[in-house]
C-alpha cells in the first residue's frame, strides 16, 4: 500500500506567472567535460580534453554575451549540468560562476570524486545555492556495473565536503534496475541515502539505449531488471514517503516543508520550470532552449561550437517549432508527473474527456476544484495513478 503523500487540497495549485511570456528566468549551462564516459550515459559528454575547458568557458561566455537580451534582469534559477560541471577545470569554472547571472537558486552537478573540500569552498564563494551529487547506489559490485569511479567511500566524503562548507541544500541522485541489483540491494541503497539525510532525493529508473556496449554486455539481465522496475519504484515511493519526503514529482523527492527545520520549499526550482512547461535558455553543445513557441537545440559538437563562438557568430542548432497543441500535450505530460494539480483551462482541448472520466471511476485521475475564476478546476493524478505514470498520461491525451 502507497501511503497518500499530499492531498492535492493540500498542495498549492500550479501557478501561473505573467510574467513568463516576456522574459526568461531560468537558465541551463551545460559542461560537458567528465573523466571517462560511464557504459549507461547517453548525455552529451566530452572525455578529458582539459586543454580546452578554457576555450569552452570563453564560448560559453561569448553566447551569454549573444543571447543576454532574453533574460530578465533578475533570474529565478540557474542550473549547471553534464557531463560533469566539477571535473571543469577549477580556475576556468571559477571564472564562470563568476560571471555568470546571480539566481535565487544556483545548482551544480557534482560527481563525488570530484568533491573536495576546496571544490566545495569554491562553489560556496561564487554564490552556488544547491549541489546535485551522483551517488546512483552505495553498492561497489553495482558501481562498478557502471562504471563509476566514485566508490560508496567517496559519496559519504563528498556529501560532508559539502556540509562542511555550508551546504544546506544537497541532493542525491540514485539510479535503480542495474543489471545484478536485488530488491535488498536498492532498500540499502536508501537506508545509505536517508542516513545522510539530504534535502533532496531524485531516483531514476536505469535506462539503456538499444544499441549500445552498455545493453549488449548486459542484455538479459537488462530484461529481467524491467519486469522487476514497478515493485522497485513502489519501494522507494514507500519508503521515502515514510521517511518524510515529498514525492512531489515522479522521480523527486524533497524534504517536506514540516520536516525541513526552517520550513523550507525544498523542491528543485530549476527542474519545476521544466515541468510547468516555463520558457528556459540553454547555453553549451547540446544545449536545449524553449522559449516564446520555438525549441532550439545547440549543436552536440565540441568544434563547430567552440568555431563559431570564435568568431562571435551563434552555434549551430537545431530548430523546432511549437505549436500550440503540442505545448498543451507537454504541460500535460509533465504537470501531470507533479503532486500539485494542473488547471484544466490551461490545457483545454488536449485531454480526451472519454478517457479522463474513466480514468476517475478507476480512481486514477481526479477533478479537484480551484476556486470561482477557474470554472473547470484542476486535474491531478491520485498516487495509483502517478504509479502508473505515463501510461495514465498518455490515454488521457486527446
Ligand atoms: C546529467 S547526469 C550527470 C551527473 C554526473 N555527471 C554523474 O554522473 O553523476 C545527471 C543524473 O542523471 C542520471 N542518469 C544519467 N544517465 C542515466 C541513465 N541512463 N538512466 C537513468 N538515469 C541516468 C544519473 O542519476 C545522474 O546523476
Ligand atoms: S560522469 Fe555522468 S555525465 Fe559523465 S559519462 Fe558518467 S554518467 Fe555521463
Amino acid at each position: 500500500m502507497i501511503p497518500r503523500p499530499f492531498g492535492s487540497e493540500q498542495v498549492p495549485a500550479f501557478e501561473e506567472s505573467p510574467s513568463d511570456a516576456l522574459v526568461v528566468r531560468h537558465l541551463y549551462v551545460h559542461l560537458p567535460f567528465c573523466a571517462h564516459r560511464c557504459g549507461y550515459c547517453d548525455f552529451v559528454t566530452v572525455v578529458g580534453r582539459r586543454g580546452q575547458h578554457a576555450a569552452y568557458v570563453d564560448a560559453l561566455l561569448a553566447e551569454l554575451e549573444l543571447e543576454r537580451g532574453l533574460l530578465a534582469p533578475e533570474l529565478e534559477t540557474v542550473f549547471l549540468g553534464g557531463g560533469t560541471p566539477t571535473f571543469t577545470e577549477p580556475r576556468e569554472l571559477e571564472r564562470l560562476l563568476a560571471v555568470l547571472p546571480d539566481a535565487a537558486e544556483v545548482t551544480v552537478e557534482a560527481n563525488p570524486e570530484t568533491v573536495t573540500s576546496a571544490l566545495a569552498a569554491l562553489l560556496r564563494r561564487h554564490g552556488v545555492s544547491r549541489v546535485s551529487l551522483g551517488a546512483q547506489t552505495f553498492r561497489p559490485e553495482l558501481l562498478g556495473v557502471l562504471d563509476r569511479v566514485a566508490g560508496p567511500d567517496d559519496v559519504r566524503r563528498s556529501f560532508y565536503h559539502l556540509r562542511d562548507a555550508g551546504f544546506d541544500n544537497i541532493s542525491l541522485d540514485l539510479i535503480y534496475g542495474i543489471p545484478g541489483q536485488r530488491p535488498s540491494d536498492l532498500a540499502a541503497d536508501i537506508e545509505e541515502a536517508l542516513a545522510l539525510r539530504p534535502e533532496h532525493l531524485s531516483c531514476y529508473e536505469l535506462e539503456a539505449k538499444p544499441g549500445t556496449r552498455f545493453t549488449h554486455a548486459h542484455g538479459e539481465e537488462l530484461r529481467r531488471q524491467a519486469e522487476a522496475l514497478e515493485g522497485y519504484f513502489e519501494s522507494v515511493v514507500e519508503r521515502l514517503v515514510a521517511a518524510g519526503y515529498r514525492w512531489y514529482e515522479t522521480a523527486n523527492f524533497c524534504r517536506a516543508a514540516l520536516a525541513d527545520a526552517d520550513g523550507r520549499d525544498l523542491r528543485s526550482r530549476h527542474n519545476l520550470a521544466y515541468w510547468r512547461g516555463r520558457d528556459y535558455l540553454g547555453l553549451g553543445i547540446g544545449a536545449v532552449s524553449t522559449i516564446g513557441g520555438e525549441r532550439w537545440r545547440t549543436t552536440p559538437r565540441l568544434g563547430p561550437y567552440l568555431a563559431a563562438l570564435r568568431e562571435d557568430r551563434l552555434p549551430p542548432r537545431e530548430l523546432e517549432p511549437l505549436p500550440e497543441s503540442v505545448q498543451r500535450e507537454e504541460r500535460v505530460m509533465l504537470g501531470l508527473r507533479l503532486d500539485e494539480p494542473l488547471p484544466v483551462a490551461t490545457v483545454a482541448g488536449a485531454l480526451d474527456e472519454k478517457a479522463l472520466a474513466r480514468l476517475e471511476r478507476l480512481g486514477l485521475a481526479q477533478l479537484v476544484p480551484l476556486g470561482p475564476q477557474h470554472a473547470r478546476g484542476a486535474l491531478t493524478l491520485t498516487p495509483r495513478g502517478r504509479l502508473l505514470g505515463d501510461a495514465v498520461t498518455a490515454d488521457l491525451l486527446a
